[in-house]
């Protein structure tokens, strides 16, 4: 008994000292992963270039405040965390760090021994190169305005309060060492398209599932569940690889087109992704864009597929909307013949919808989307098609598109039964392979929508 007791003794005092060891020993931040000339020069542009391909703004800046001044909050399962001040004020922003606390915000989530939330992406943007980072740094440094703006501090329940756990947690997400592992005998330009992809462009953050500690599940190409899809506030987000996602029937140049402008022949970007487009992707160049799509669209080992050099080349031309094609013939043609005794989802959708998005389902090309075939409309959860109808929705203008496209909601003219019946129509109509809707799941989406 007496050894028994010393043993568990001895375990306790381990356990002590591992802790106190994993809280104090100093964190290890990552060094430059390559030594640039002292004396490069940073070509005009390019820190703020990265800043928009890394959606800064995006959390950094409150509703109405000043960019980049933080303050945002971001909802996570555990609470609200705030965004930081990352102008250059020297009390209350980044004005007095160094390049190397910067890099290890970016690289290693830590800022002077404090580990970050994961709520910033750093286990995105530990892929972006040296050069990125001190052209970011540079840039924030002296060429934005310093805000003096004291951010609410962030307080989570216990334990999340204790950021030395993220520790632990780090080394359970972080695969692996945080260089760029290029895809096997891809071309310059597929590589420039990996590059901002897994890195700045952290598309992982919302496009990759989340394993069971809510890290990334897959965050670089060679991980089994880079970018299959995930859920983002209760919306399942589209996979973009892979023989199940929509991208995989657009070309490259539509792909590029959607992410320069929120929109294509095919598909509108609708919440998140609209905000996306909206303060990041649309800063892009063509080359960039292009870069990207040609990635995504031979992530999977398939041939390279060229794109036109402009990205959503002037327009829209006026292009007539397509006829119905074979898996849409059936619905096209009921809804043509409009008989009384047509379901109810049926008569919804031709008297609110058709007239623009047709009795065809395939909307004109960039203007009114497609619902035939899209990855919304059939998504597993119906929630953001289901917002879409009662809340309407907006595609944000960019200058390769300038204008701003707005769908009317429908809240106050459908209840609960008709909004199903009309979801539940839109789809299984046209070939679509998505689920029945409920009443019920409309009453939640639409009540989640009142209180905001
Ligand atoms: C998805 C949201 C999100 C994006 C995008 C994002 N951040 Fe953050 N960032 C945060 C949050 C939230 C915090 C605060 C985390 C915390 O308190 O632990 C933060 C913290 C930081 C910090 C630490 C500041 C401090 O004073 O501790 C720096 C530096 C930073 N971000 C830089 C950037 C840069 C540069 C970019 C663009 C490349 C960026 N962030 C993009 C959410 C984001
Ligand atoms: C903050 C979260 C977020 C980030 C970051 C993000 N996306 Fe998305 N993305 C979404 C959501 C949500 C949708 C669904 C939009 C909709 O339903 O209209 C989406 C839709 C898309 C689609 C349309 C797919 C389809 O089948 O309709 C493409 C393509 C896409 N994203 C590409 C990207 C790329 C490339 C990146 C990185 C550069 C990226 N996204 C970063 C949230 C995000
Ligand atoms: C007056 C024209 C108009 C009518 C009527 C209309 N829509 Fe739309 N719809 C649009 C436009 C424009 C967009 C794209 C721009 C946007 O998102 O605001 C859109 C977008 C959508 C989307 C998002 C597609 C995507 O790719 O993200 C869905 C789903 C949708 N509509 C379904 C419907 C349904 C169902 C109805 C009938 C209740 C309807 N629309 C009625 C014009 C219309």
């Amino acid at each position: 008994m007496k050894k028994v007791l010393r043993i568990l003794g001895v375990l306790v005092v381990l356990a002590i000292v591992g802790l106190l060891a994993f809280i104090y020993v100093p964190v290890q931040t990552t060094p430059p992963k390559e030594i640039l000339a002292a004396d490069g020069k940073i070509e005009p542009g390019r820190g703020e270039y990265v800043m928009r391909a890394g959606d800064c703004m995006a959390c950094h800046t409150a509703t109405g405040g000043s960019p980049l001044a933080g303050g945002r909050g971001i909802e996570s399962p555990m609470g609200t965390i705030w965004s930081s001040n990352i102008t250059p004020d020297k009390e209350t922003g980044i004005g007095n760090w160094t390049l190397d606390q910067f890099r290890s915000a970016m690289v290693d989530g830590v800022v002077n021994g404090k580990h970050l939330y994961p709520a910033m992406p750093y286990e995105n943007y530990r892929f972006m190169s040296e050069s990125d980072i001190q052209a970011l740094y540079t840039y924030l440094m002296n060429d934005v305005k310093p805000v003096k703006n004291e951010v609410q501090a962030t307080e989570l329940a216990f334990p999340f309060n204790l950021r030395f756990g993220i520790r632990a947690w780090n080394w359970l997400a972080l695969s692996g060492d945080s260089s760029f592992k290029p895809m096997e005998g891809g071309n310059e330009q597929q590589l420039r398209g990996q590059y901002l992809v897994e890195g700045a462009g952290h598309c992982a953050a919302c496009h990759s599932p989340r394993t069971a500690f809510m890290a990334q599940d897959g965050t670089r190409l060679g991980d089994a569940n880079f970018l299959t899809g995930g859920e983002l506030d209760g919306w399942s987000v589209p996979a973009l690889r892979g023989p199940n996602s929509g991208i995989e029937k657009w070309s490259t140049a539509e792909l590029a087109a959607y992410l320069g402008t929120g929109r294509n022949v095919h598909a509108i970007a609708n919440g998140e992704m609209a905000l996306a487009v909206e303060h990041s992707l649309q800063y892009l160049n063509d080359q960039d864009l292009n870069a990207m799509a040609v990635f995504l669209k031979s992530a999977d080992g398939q041939a390279v597929q060229e794109a036109p050099k402009q990205v959503a080349a002037p327009g829209p031309r006026p292009m007539p909307a397509a006829p119905a094609d074979e898996a849409g013939q059936a619905t096209a043609k009921m809804l043509t013949a409009a008989s009384p005794d047509m379901p109810l989802g049926a008569r919804l959708y031709l008297d609110n919808c058709a007239a623009c998005h047709f009795v065809t389902g395939k909307g004109a090309p960039e203007i009114f989307p497609e619902l035939q075939g899209n990855a919304m409309v059939q998504g597993k959860d119906p929630s953001p098609l289901l917002s879409v109808i009662l809340n309407g929705t907006s595609v944000p203008s960019t200058d390769r598109r300038p204008m701003h496209l707005v769908m009317q909601g429908y809240s106050d003219r459908l209840n609960d039964e008709e909004v199903a019946a009309l979801a539940s129509f839109v789809r299984s109509g046209w070939g679509n392979k998505g689920g029945e809707v409920s009443a019920d799941q409309v009453a939640k989406v639409r009540s989640v929508a009142v209180q905001h």
